[in-house]
Formats: structure tokens, sequence, C-alpha cells
């Protein structure tokens, strides 16, 4: 199988990275398609795959396709391969905003189109992945992007109606979550720890309780009931996270990129 990526920007090097690590795909198949001289550079020095900043000539050799430029740069890419897909091309786009009725659009209708929406947690194979497919994908298409991906995350099919939402919530999901955590790290700073300790104490404490909440598939109201034991630190700091606009603030955050992502459509 012959793997070509269209954009080879950070994302597409997650993905790229844990498709080498599972022995998916030789490097050799593997094409990066990329504008930038940069981008290439890197592709080729750090994971030994052949690199081209053409377009076309990716389409004509690789049968599967992985789509991750920018959004805004959907319609220039559209542009050069749009006439060229066939059936026999599997088209997995990453793009935010970018629905399966406006990738139909551009890449026609005979490609096979499954869109996914990963984040950028794959390069620590921990990564977050939600696809929806087009009714043209085959069951094999579907199995296929389980095993791309699989290897780096947890994949879970969604119906396409959610896909805004997935995109705020597990999409741009890690960067306000490093939000919260700068913001904990911050808090030890504030109390007199050391600058490094209180970072490494925040994202130990955040990957252990998200840790253990997976594992356990404990209720969260619960677990939190749970650690505020009655009269003591855990019960007096959340009486004050309670009282906050914290909640509000993630909610409306949430909204605000989901509204993005539509948009983006
Ligand atoms: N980053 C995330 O956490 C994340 C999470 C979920 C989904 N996504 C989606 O993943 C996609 C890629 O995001 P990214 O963060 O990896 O972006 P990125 O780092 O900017 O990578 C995109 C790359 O594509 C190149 N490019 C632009 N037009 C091209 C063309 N016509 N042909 C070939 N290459 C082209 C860009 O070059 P230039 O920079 O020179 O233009 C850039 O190197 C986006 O659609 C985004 O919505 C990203």
């Amino acid at each position: 199988m012959k793997i070509g990526f269209l954009g080879a920007g950070k994302m597409a090097e997650a993905i790229l990275a844990s498709i080498l690590d599972g022995g998916l795909c030789e490097r050799w198949n593997v094409t990066a398609c990329d504008v930038s001289g940069e981008r290439r550079a890197l592709m080729e020095k750090e994971y030994g795959v052949v690199t081209t900043a053409d377009a076309l000539e990716t389409v004509k050799t690789c049968k599967t396709l992985i789509v991750a430029v920018k959004p805004q740069d959907l319609g220039s890419l559209v542009a050069s391969v749009g006439k060229v897909l066939t059936a026999n091309h599997l088209v997995i786009s990453i793009c935010a905003g970018k629905d399966l009725k406006s990738l139909r659009k551009g890449f026609g209708v005979k490609p096979r189109l499954i869109r996914i929406m990963p984040n950028l947690a794959l390069r620590v194979n921990q990564g977050m992945v939600v696809s929806c497919a087009a009714p043209n994908a085959k069951p094999a298409d579907k199995k296929l992007v389980k095993k791309i991906f699989g290897g780096a995350g947890k994949v879970l099919e969604l119906e396409e109606k959610h896909f805004d939402a997935v995109t705020a919530l597990s999409g741009s999901g890690p960067a306000f979550y490093a939000y919260c955590l700068k913001a904990m790290a911050d808090g030890g700073v504030a109390l007199g720890l050391p600058k490094d300790a209180a970072r490494l104490l925040a994202e130990q404490t955040m990957l252990g309780t998200s840790v253990f909440l997976q594992e356990t598939g404990a209720d969260l109201e619960t677990f939190i009931a749970a650690v505020c034991s009655k009269g003591g630190t855990t019960e007096a700091g959340m009486k004050v996270l309670a009282k906050s606009s914290v909640a509000s603030a993630y909610a409306k955050t949430l909204a605000a990129a989901a509204k993005r992502s539509a948009e983006l459509a």
C-alpha cells in the first residue's frame, strides 16, 4: 500500500510517525507532499519518506491519500488534484470544519471519502480520533482508518452531525487542557514551588486522574465527591472552584471552537 500525505505539517507528521512506528507501511511507500521546502527537508531527514511539492504526482502514485493542509488551503489543493481522482482512491481528510459534502464538491464523486478529526496526542500514541465515512466508503476503508490511527490512540466512529463538537472537544482540546494545566502549575508556583516541580506535579496529576477515570470508568461527580473528604483540603479548594465561572468558561470556549468549525465548512 502506498500512502500519500497532501500537506506534511504538524498533524501529518504525527500520523506519519505512528504509521511508521506501527510498521503499517514502509517509509519508501509513503510520499509527503508539501509546498514548504522546509517541511519536505524535515520529512526526508527525520522519516526517510519520499517527498515532493507536486500534489498531482502524489495522487498518481498513491491510492490512499491523507489530506492534511489547513482548511483555507484546501481550495487550491482541490483545484490541482480534484480532476484526477478516481474510484480507486481513498481520500482521508483531517481538515477541521470541512464536511463530507464540501469535500465531495471539491474532490468529486469518484474517490471514497472518510472524514477524520484527530488530535496532536497521536504523536505520543494517546490520540483521540473520530471518523465518519461517506456512503461510498467500503468496510475495508473503515478498517484501514482504524489500523492507521488505532496504533496511536483511540478511534471512535460518530455521525457527522457531531463533528463541530468533536472538533472543539478533542481536536482543539489539547490546547484547552494545556491552558488548565498551566493555570494549575502557575498556582503551584504562586505557593512557592519551583517552576519545574510545579509543572511536573500538574502534568502527572492530570495524566494520573485521566488514566484512573478511564480505567475505572468512575462517575465523575462521585469521583470528585470521594476526593473531597469532609473538612479536608480538596473540599476547601473545591468550594472556591464550584463558585467560580470555570465551568461556564469551558462551555463558552468549546462553543466558540465549535462555531468556528461550522464557519470553516
Ligand atoms: N494541529 C492540530 O492540533 C489539529 C488537530 C485536528 C485537526 N487538524 C487539521 O489538520 C490539518 C493540518 O493542520 P496542521 O496543524 O498540521 O497544519 P500545518 O502544520 O500548517 O501543515 C499544513 C502544511 O500543508 C502545507 N500546504 C499548504 N498548501 C498546500 C498544498 N496545496 N499542497 C501541499 N502542501 C500544502 C503547508 O505549507 P505552508 O505552511 O508553507 O503553507 C503546511 O506545511 C488542518 O486542516 C487542521 O484543521 C489539526
